[in-house]
């Protein structure tokens, strides 16, 4: 029995669902946008045997055909929970793509996600690795997560502190919740009417100072990281890349010494932890992959931490080409590289 506004959809391919632009087929594909079809998705599972929730296929890699069935999500909808002088909180359904939620939320003066400008993909799937950029990460802002548990059919709510948010990282990226949770709204806590701001990474300061309007607002902040993210990203559509590949490799305040006596000029920011943080994408261009073009992928000439599909990479072409990456930043600095992006098949 299925409801009637999900149609079910038999080997589909998988190409315009993901950045990477990968020629991949799912066995089965629906689009959800009504909530009482998460009820469904248990029985979907037990029939097609695994369960991919897809938003906008920005942070993944299929290495293979999916012998499963995808769930594109499409549930939308932005809704105000309350507000007092200082601060909005807001319930965004998961399917709302991030992009035209940070533009809402600037164009009502809405502060916190500013930073966050020009990230693809869906609001639901940010919490998934607390996506970050340009000195903020999306923990800042959120207070809770709802999630449907597939499995047992209820929904479920994370409080900040329970999504267990870190770098890149979140509860529902732990290994044994791939497939358990469909994140269904993430609710926020924005400031009305921001005088604070972050403007100390990178170029953002001196992008806004060189502008006719330098007075700093979410507008002028939200178009100096588009203009910086411009620069330096391949846009997806006209070259496949889910953004960096890997995370930026956390290392003992010791293990930095050392590569600091023999590459003297290695950028190093110590973190509150006691470790210090190194650009991966600085070792990657340190072993000679900066735009250099390897059959049909390669690391892009701009930024060497985003890998990309010249057109016809398959999904093992790439991967293969990681780990090359890989053991190569290994061999030169004792450094192992853990992927930012999310393997399909899991
Ligand atoms: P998808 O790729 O569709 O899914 C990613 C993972 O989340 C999958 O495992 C999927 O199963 C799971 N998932 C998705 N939605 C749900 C849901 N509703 N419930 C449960 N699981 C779900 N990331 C950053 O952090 N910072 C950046 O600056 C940044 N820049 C990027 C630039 C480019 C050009 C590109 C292509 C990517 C960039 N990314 C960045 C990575 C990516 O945009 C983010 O990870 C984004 O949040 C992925 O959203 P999505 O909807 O496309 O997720
Ligand atoms: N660098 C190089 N070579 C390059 C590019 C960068 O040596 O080709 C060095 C430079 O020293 C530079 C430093 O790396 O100062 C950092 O580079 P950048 O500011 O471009 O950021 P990043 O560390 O490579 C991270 C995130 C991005 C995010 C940017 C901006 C990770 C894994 N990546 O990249 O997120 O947009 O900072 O805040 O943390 C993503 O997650 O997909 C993503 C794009």
């Amino acid at each position: 029995m299925t409801h009637p506004s999900m149609k079910i959809k038999k080997h589909i391919s998988l190409k315009p669902y993901n950045t990477f632009g990968i020629e991949a087929y799912a066995d089965a594909f629906a689009i959800l946008e009504d909530k009482e079809d998460l009820f469904l998705l248990q029985s979907l599972k037990e029939q097609y045997g695994k369960i991919l929730i897809l938003g906008g296929g920005s942070n993944v890699l299929f290495t293979d055909n999916f012998k499963g069935i995808v769930i594109h999500n499409q549930l939308s909808g932005i809704e105000i929970l309350s507000q007092d002088d200082q601060y909005i909180h807001l319930k965004v359904a998961s399917g709302v793509n991030w992009h035209s939620f940070v533009l809402h939320a600037i164009k009502k003066n809405w502060g916190g996600i500013e930073n966050l400008s020009l990230i693809p993909g869906t609001v639901g799937a940010a919490p998934m690795q607390n996506i970050g950029a340009y000195g903020v990460e999306v923990k800042n802002v959120i207070t809770k997560v709802t999630a449907f548990n597939i499995e047992k059919g209820i929904f479920e709510e994370f409080d900040n502190p329970s999504c267990q948010f870190a770098y890149r990282e979140s509860i529902f990226k732990h290994p044994e919740n791939k497939g358990k949770y469909f994140i269904t709204d993430v609710t926020f806590q924005l400031i009305k009417n921001p005088t604070t701001f972050n403007t100390s990474y990178g170029d953002i300061q001196k992008i806004i100072d060189a502008s006719q309007d330098s007075t700093i607002h979410l507008k002028n902040i939200s178009e100096a990281v588009i203009k910086i993210r411009q620069q330096k990203l391949p846009d997806p559509k006209e070259l496949g890349n889910a953004g960096s590949f890997f995370k930026n490799p956390e290392i003992t305040n010791e293990e930095t010494n050392i590569l600091l006596k023999e590459y003297p000029q290695l950028p190093h920011y110590p973190l509150s932890n006691g470790k210090t943080k190194i650009p991966a994408a600085w070792l990657i261009e340190h072993c000679g992959w900066k735009g250099l073009k390897v059959g049909n992928t390669g690391n892009h000439c701009q930024q060497a931490l985003v890998i990309v599909n010249y057109g016809k990479a398959t999904g093992q072409e790439i991967k293969l080409h990681a780990q090359n990456v890989q053991e190569s930043v290994l061999k030169k600095f004792n450094i192992s590289l853990q992927t930012e992006v999310n393997f399909i098949p899991y």
